[in-house]
């Protein structure tokens, strides 16, 4: 394959290179093209070369140290730095741009170009990243249906046009073929893990080539979605974050080319209620030199991961919210240092830099201050900070439909006079407390799919308020389709509930607090909150909101961020370039009110502690297998190895649940592990799991490792579900075989067959089931 970075006007030519999907230029194109790739490598100049980049994003990242984490990269032995833009950052209302301030993408690629770091650019539109809704805009969301987001539909492509076009416009001139820092583009992202249809990545491609980047494009994949999504023209490279050699394998079936691993994961996020993750240095930098030695390149993810500030937090799939830190364990920590794991990086790099090259040292450590706790004594309750006028509506719609963006939404209705039955909702994104005449009756919670609650007897008219928080829009899967608010129908014992009052805060791109009256004192409920402290000299620290519920905090007017005390993320990042000398005003949002109304700031995080008990109440319903003369629909072997494997049963079944019950494991172990498990439909293609939800696990490891059962479900292969192996649930009763995982699927479904994913990693990898039976039906118990 031989792809220059001249211009779209590129011709085809000759028949073995459309056979590998080559395109070949004019040679005079390719004198004048500085970055090429050929057959073998990238060329730079006429040179070999092999691209040490690391992920960044500048949005995640305060702009006032986007030149010292360029320099630590540098200094960690990569020569490029990858960025995505996130389409919503810039466009968060429609038609209106923003790159001003931190929000100035063209600058970022100055600098990285004054560090002497060159530039891969992912303009999606699509992009992922733990980013609010994937990056994509919500007024998206105005339009219905719940398949047309990353399609060929013009209500997708037209706006997706409209907003390249600006993003080249602006970044155009950053490319190397006009004397900026970009070498490559990337078009949409991961696209085999959502869809099939290849005229739509020809139709991206084009977007950005009718755009005006003319520098080489190319797609990134999971390693087993490279054949599946490849077209012809498009330089493909593979992510993963184990096992290189299976990867580079798969861009071989697919293309002549120099191998690139687009994404290696040097950690993993971390979502609101799980353990915390962490990376190896010792794995990644095997992984890196294996790569280099093979005349590989590679992109890490992260090499610095930075802070999601503001809302921009994203939420994995089914619904999982991520923490406000976005540290990644990555080698330059989230406030940019450069410990131990940076060194293991920088060490293992070193001996593969070409000769001649030799490495800066990293920048030095920026100030951090501790900052003595204070308190905050004024207060001011959400339902004063409601705007005065709201709108009427029959029945609520999602919010985005009443060009609600995001915040705090309340829904009022009156409730006759009668006796107690259930409130229920069609659905609620994402938390709702709800009240009767101001007092709590429960709450809402999307998490565990709790769209109704028990209200008590009326003995005349009351008032019912719903309040509902928007934590953030999905950003993985079909379920980006993820439309915020109450939506309606909500019924009382069946009955439709109507004529409601709604007012909202909304939060905006930038989290804009609205006007708010204090009180000194403690509000009850949910509230805002005031104080301040007072430096003599300022530093990064870390706010440490381990005694509050959940909510936001902003500092002299500019949001930090979620945080939520169940962990594991107890701190927030607070860059000192945002703090000033003299006074400094902190205002908090919770929604459930502190159990301490004070602050500190550390001078360390704390990344990694969980408190489940802070967490909102959930049902108390205890559920069981209920197997007993069940008969299985299916009974196997699965194939050792890390291979994805398809199995159609003899006969589909019809059922509500689905369970897969593991015998044994090919290390003759205790454990099982899942990385993913889809359904087969009739068709033989992959049910739709956007409504399912974990029944039952019978074991879990929730300590050493997130093992959560939610893993085997959330379309991501590198995590699983595997069961526990430290404490005392190691031993406990469900610890051995046969485990149980036991998928609601939301609704009936028929299911023909099954598509297995095995744990990721090396050969012998613990948890890979070998004998298993699935069964389908009505399959658990409450007690
Ligand atoms: C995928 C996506 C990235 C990011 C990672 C997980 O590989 O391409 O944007 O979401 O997963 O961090």
């Amino acid at each position: 394959m031989t792809i220059t970075s001249t211009s779209r006007r590129s011709v085809l030519r000759g028949a073995s290179a459309a056979a590998m999907g080559s395109l070949m230029l004019p040679l005079s194109a390719q004198a004048a093209a500085r970055f090429t790739i050929s057959d073998t490598d990238f060329m730079l100049d006429g040179q070999r070369m092999q691209i040490r980049c690391g992920e960044m994003h500048f949005a995640r990242v305060p702009r006032e140290y986007w030149q010292h984490r360029l320099k630590a990269i540098k200094a960690m032995g990569l020569n490029t730095v990858c960025a995505y833009l996130f389409w919503n950052y810039h466009e968060w209302r429609e038609g209106r741009y923003d790159w001003a301030g931190q929000r100035d993408a063209a600058e970022f690629c100055k600098l990285a170009q004054q560090e002497g770091l060159w530039v891969i650019l992912r303009p999606g539109p699509y992009a992922c990243a733990e980013w609010e809704m994937g990056g994509l805009p919500w007024w998206l969301l105005k339009k219905p249906g719940d398949a047309f987001l990353r399609t060929r539909d013009a209500n997708f492509v037209q706006p997706a046009r409209r907003y390249m076009k600006e993003v080249g416009r602006v970044l155009g001139p950053q490319q190397i073929t006009h004397g900026g820092p970009i070498l490559m583009v990337q078009v949409e992202n991961e696209y085999g893990f959502f869809g099939e249809d290849l005229a739509y990545m020809r139709e991206m491609k084009s977007m950005l080539q009718d755009a005006g980047f003319d520098v080489p494009l190319f797609q990134c994949n999971p390693t087993n979605a490279v054949v599946k999504s490849h077209i012809d023209g498009l330089f493909n490279v593979v992510n993963f974050g184990s096992d290189p050699a299976a990867g580079f394998k798969m861009l071989d079936q697919v293309q002549k080319g120099p191998r690139m691993c687009g994404e290696y994961y040097s950690g993993w996020f971390d979502t609101w209620g799980a353990p915390h993750r962490r990376g190896s240095a010792d794995g990644a930098v095997a992984d890196i030199q294996a790569m280099l030695k093979a005349n590989g390149s590679f992109s890490l993810y992260m090499a610095h991961g930075g802070t999601s500030f503001g809302l921009w937090g994203g939420c994995d799939r089914p619904f999982r919210p991520d923490t406000s830190s976005y540290d990644y364990d990555a080698p330059i920590s989230e406030a940019g240092w450069t410990g131990e794991k940076f060194q293991a990086y920088r060490d293992g790099i070193k001996p593969f830099l070409p000769a001649g090259e030799t490495l800066p040292p990293p920048p030095p450590k920026n100030p951090v201050i501790a900052i003595k706790p204070f308190a905050l004594k004024q207060s001011s309750t959400v339902a004063s900070a409601l705007p005065a006028k709201g709108l009427r509506v029959a029945s609520p719609q999602p919010i985005e439909q009443y060009d609600i963006s995001r915040g705090l939404v309340s829904y009022r209705v009156t409730l006759p006079a009668g006796p107690a039955g259930t409130l229920e909702a069609a659905k609620v994104r994402d938390l709702a407390w709800v009240s009767i005449d101001g007092k709590q009756v429960g709450t809402m919670d999307t998490r565990h799919r709790r769209f109704s609650i028990d209200l008590p007897a009326r003995s005349k008219p009351a008032t019912l308020e719903i309040l509902l928080y928007t934590i953030a829009r999905v950003n993985f899967g079909v379920e980006i389709h993820d439309r915020k608010g109450l939506h309606g129908p909500v019924t009382l014992n069946g009955q439709p509930l109507e004529n409601w009052d709604i007012r909202a805060i909304d939060f905006d791109a930038d989290a804009a607090l609205p006007p708010l009256t204090w009180k000194t004192g403690r509000a009850q409920g949910a509230a805002f909150w005031r104080g301040s402290f007072d430096v003599t000299q300022v530093g990064d620290t870390f706010l440490d909101m381990s005694g509050w519920g959940q909510g936001i905090v902003w500092v002299n007017g500019r949001c930090l961020g979620r945080y939520w005390s169940i962990g594991p993320t107890q701190t927030m990042y607070l860059p000192g370039p945002w703090i000033k000398r003299g006074q400094n005003e902190v205002v908090v949002l919770d929604l459930t009110g502190p159990r301490s109304a004070r602050i500190a700031g550390l001078t360390a995080p704390i990344l990694d502690q969980l408190h489940p008990e802070l967490d909102l109440a959930r049902p108390p319903s205890k559920v069981k297998p209920a197997l007993d003369g069940v008969k299985p629909v299916h009974e196997g072997e699965f194939a050792r190895g890390a291979a994805v494997q398809d199995v159609t049963f003899a006969q589909p079944a019809r059922g509500r649940q689905f369970c897969l019950e593991s015998l044994d494991a090919w290390d003759g172990k205790q454990y099982a592990a899942v990385a993913e498990l889809s359904l087969l439909g009739v068709d033989g293609k992959p049910l739709n799991q956007s409504s399912w939800t974990i029944a039952y696990a019978s074991s879990e490891e929730a300590t050493k490792e997130d093992g959560g059962a939610l893993n085997a479900i959330n379309g991501q292969a590198t995590d699983h579900w595997h069961t526990a192996y430290s404490g005392k649930a190691a031993t406990a009763p469900g610890s051995q075989h046969p485990h149980r995982l036991i998928i609601d699927l939301g609704a009936e479904a028929t299911v023909a067959g099954l598509r297995y994913t095995p744990r990721q990693g090396p050969e012998g990898v613990t948890g890979r089931i070998r004998h298993y039976r699935a069964y389908v039906g009505s399959l658990t118990t409450t007690t």
